[in-house]
């Protein structure tokens, strides 16, 4: 017997189908609400809304609980890949030992960007920031790769081209910022160890791959691989569902990742633990200012819209962060100070009360901090780690029978109906 929700207005009773998830979670389905009752719901920030049925990624707010495909996250960060966990994403499974080997060969393919390319970023500012540049170049990638007739070809060859050529991309454009020779990938290095070569060998200073920072490296993007229907995910659904081509749709990911209040915030939670560094160390005034309605400043790296307790990606990523600065013999002093922050937070009812708790994007800084990855880079970090996600979200959307194009409605608010008036009237 279906299950249904009943709505009642103006005295006359609807009932709409409940749906419900693999994983029990249920759902209102009111796709003929407006053909059934003229209403159409109000969902500021779609805090309540489910734009669609995936099967990809489960998240458990109340429990902190995030599995890829039913792996648990912590699993894939201990036994697995970026590589390995992007195959499992894209493909719903993980690879045998044939299909792991032919995606890495295939990545190796498409590692390198195509020459006239390297003209493009030699002509953005020197300041421009990087994730800006990132969302250019991958619009233009188009342009390089023009769309092959054949649907599953152009998805497969696209979605490894992506996947290859954003991370040396996100290298060179880092190189060509400082003036240095461009670094080319290398078919002996596997996906994240040929990243930090691209990033740091020099002709005159051959960078030295570290294993424990390599697999530091694979955790911090598998971490950051997927994370269901957040707010560049919903992007590049959006922008999908016109039908594009992926690069567009990746770029609209990309920049949806860069604002401080999503991606952008691992940059800024290390640019706020520098001010309370400068300003002698102790956080206590930075929480006194996120408590005060009438203040706008937020802890940045605290909170989220799904996670209403310690998200499981935080945990994993300051454990990795103890790891990382103890290998390279690196003490950081924001390190500490991110300590102190969070247990002066989670000592105080504002943020145990409003369920404020250390994000993804708290510890993740001061690892890329370790490793050398530069401030500005953060967001384009976090944006390689998501591509795999951002694929296959958007794969899930354009093979989705129930898919349609993104189009909310409004409640209007404004001027009811007026005349011009001409305006020697005015
Ligand atoms: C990511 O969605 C995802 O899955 C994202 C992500 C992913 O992997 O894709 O996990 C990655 O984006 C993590 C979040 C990174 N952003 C930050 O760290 C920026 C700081 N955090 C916040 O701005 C905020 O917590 C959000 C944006 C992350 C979530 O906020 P919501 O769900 O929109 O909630 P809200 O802004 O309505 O806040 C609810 C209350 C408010 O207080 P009241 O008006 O109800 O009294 O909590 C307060 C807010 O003022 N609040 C904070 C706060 N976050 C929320 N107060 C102080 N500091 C904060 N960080």
């Amino acid at each position: 017997m279906e299950q249904t929700a009943k709505l009642i207005v103006d005295g006359k009773t609807y009932e709409f189908p409940l749906l419900k998830g693999s994983e029990g979670e249920q759902a209102i389905d009111i796709s003929l609400l407006r053909s059934r009752t003229g209403l159409v719901t109000y969902d500021p920030g779609y805090a309540n809304t489910g734009s669609c049925k995936s099967s990809i990624t489960f998240m458990d707010g109340e429990k902190g609980i995030l599995r890829y495909r039913g792996i648990p996250v912590e699993q894939l960060a201990e036994h697995s890949t970026f590589v390995e966990t992007a195959y499992l994403l894209i493909n719903g499974n993980l690879p045998d030992r044939k299909q792991l080997t032919r995606f890495s060969v295939m990545l190796n393919d498409h590692s390198l960007v195509h020459e006239d390319m390297r003209e493009f970023f030699q002509h953005f500012p020197r300041r421009a920031h990087p994730m800006g540049i990132l969302s250019s170049m991958v619009n233009a990638l188009r342009f390089f790769y023009p769309e092959l007739p054949d649907q599953d070809e152009e998805i497969n060859i696209t979605t490894t081209r992506l996947l290859s050529k954003v991370r040396t991309m996100a290298a060179m454009s880092y190189k060509i910022s400082r003036g240095h020779r461009v670094v080319y990938p290398r078919p002996d290095l596997l996906y994240a160890a040929n990243f930090l070569n691209m990033m740091f060998d020099s002709p005159v200073l051959p960078y030295r791959l570290d294993p424990e920072v390599v697999h530091a490296l694979n955790v911090f993007w598998i971490l950051h691989a997927d994370h269901e229907q957040n707010s560049s995910t919903a992007a590049v659904r959006l922008v999908g569902s016109s039908r594009v081509n992926l690069y567009a749709a990746i770029s609209a990911g990309i920049n949806a990742l860069w604002g401080p209040l999503h991606g952008g915030a691992n940059q800024a939670v290390v640019e706020m633990l520098t001010r309370i560094q400068e300003s002698g160390g102790d956080p206590a005034p930075f929480v006194a200012r996120a408590k005060d309605k009438n203040d706008s400043f937020r802890l940045m790296g605290f909170g989220h819209r799904v996670y209403k307790t310690y998200d499981p990606r935080a945990k994993i990523m300051k454990r990795v962060c103890d790891q990382v600065l103890a290998r390279l013999r690196v003490k950081d002093p924001l390190l500490d100070i991110a300590r102190r922050l969070e247990e002066t937070a989670l000592k105080d009812s504002y943020f145990i009360d409003h369920y404020l708790y250390p994000n993804v994007d708290f510890y993740s800084g001061i690892v890329l901090r370790a490793m050398g990855i530069p401030l500005n880079m953060f967001t384009v970090m976090f944006a390689i780690g998501r591509l795999p996600g951002w694929i296959t979200q958007w794969k899930e959307s354009i093979d989705d029978p129930e898919g349609k194009l993104h189009r909310p409605r409004q409640v209007y608010t404004g001027e009811t109906k007026r005349d011009f008036v001409p305006l020697e009237e005015r």
